[in-house]
């Protein structure tokens, strides 16, 4: 296994103060605490306050998610069923957080699915295709959003930018640089165009960071609640193309899901367990939850530092 996952049982204390330095005693780019007495949000949100960690806001945030707390968040709110392709955490944004947490507050159970795989990003840079990686490179990723209005989605602007002002909301945008407009339908649209690869903040190695398929509007075609609308995938929630425009070929996405699903490793949750991850060399996504499973509760936090 080519990637390092170290599991701890009991408290995460010993340890934690390693696992929070680029060069400390725990060099591992995954670790899962296991055997924590952790019930509820409140349990986790304790926790996590004690890790010294620098919380990051998830505003401008990709998915469906809600925040519980301060610094907790629903992990996403997507139907179970569907299966989140493999990311990088905000890798889109600047200042992308340097640290993913996830803690399992209901697991699905053994047999339920819902496993969250953990991907070596080195791996994926190694295998890649190098022109790939260069086109990437060169013409970077544009990002499009298309979000509803909450008059009509669950999945909405409002949420997306924690905020109900369309002032505050455009003061985000322009200051990050971003393209925006605002439809007939109270819908907003934004787009920009940012690098798909990034070197790591401690090391300075380079990573594959980015969502181009994650974020790609062809996830949508099998997504319960868009696989029977029949318009361009452009017009989803979420699409990627070259930072010019020019569409991803379909072959360079089944290449990219294909390395990266190729590099993951899965995992039953537990409840109780906390994932960490450095989210420069570690992906992560979300299989999908198998028939007639009704809950699985994973919360999250990302970090600064
Ligand atoms: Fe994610």
């Amino acid at each position: 296994m080519a990637l390092t996952c170290s599991l701890f049982y009991g408290s995460p204390r010993a340890v934690w103060a390693g696992a929070g330095r680029p060069h400390g005693a725990v060099t591992s780019r995954v670790l899962l605490f296991r055997g924590l007495p952790i019930r509820t949000r409140e349990d986790y949100a304790r926790l996590f306050d004690g890790t010294g960690l620098a919380p990051r806001d998830y505003v401008g945030h990709a998915g469906r998610r809600e925040q519980l707390d301060t610094n907790v968040y629903s992990s996403n709110d997507d139907p179970l069923e569907f299966t989140i392709d493999i990311h990088t955490e905000l890798s889109f944004m600047p200042a992308p957080p340097q640290k993913v947490m996830f803690c399992c507050i209901k697991s699905p159970g053994e047999h339920g699915g819902g496993e969250t795989p953990v991907t070596d990003m080195r791996g994926v840079m190694r295998d890649m295709d190098p022109s790939l990686v260069e086109r990437v490179r060169t013409r970077q990723i544009r990002y499009v959003r298309n979000i509803a209005d909450k008059s009509r989605s669950s999945w909405n602007w409002q949420s997306n930018m924690h905020s109900e002002d369309r002032e505050e909301v455009e003061r985000f945008l322009t200051g990050k640089g971003f393209s925006y407009r605002w439809n007939a339908d109270d819908s907003l649209s934004y787009w920009f165009s940012t690098d798909g690869l990034s070197e790591h903040p401690g090391s300075g190695e380079t990573y594959w960071f980015n969502q181009l398929t994650e974020h790609n509007g062809s996830c949508f075609k099998v997504h319960p609640e868009f696989m029977n609308e029949t318009k361009h995938i452009s017009e989803f929630p979420r699409h990627t193309s070259y930072g010019d425009g020019e569409e991803f070929s379909e072959e360079d996405l089944a290449h990219v899901r294909e390395v990266q699903w190729k590099n993951s490793y899965g995992f039953h949750w537990r409840q109780g367990d906390v994932l960490v991850m450095d989210n420069f060399m570690v992906g992560h996504g979300r299989m999908g939850c198998n028939p007639g499973v009704k809950e699985r509760k994973i919360i999250a936090s990302i970090t600064k530092n």
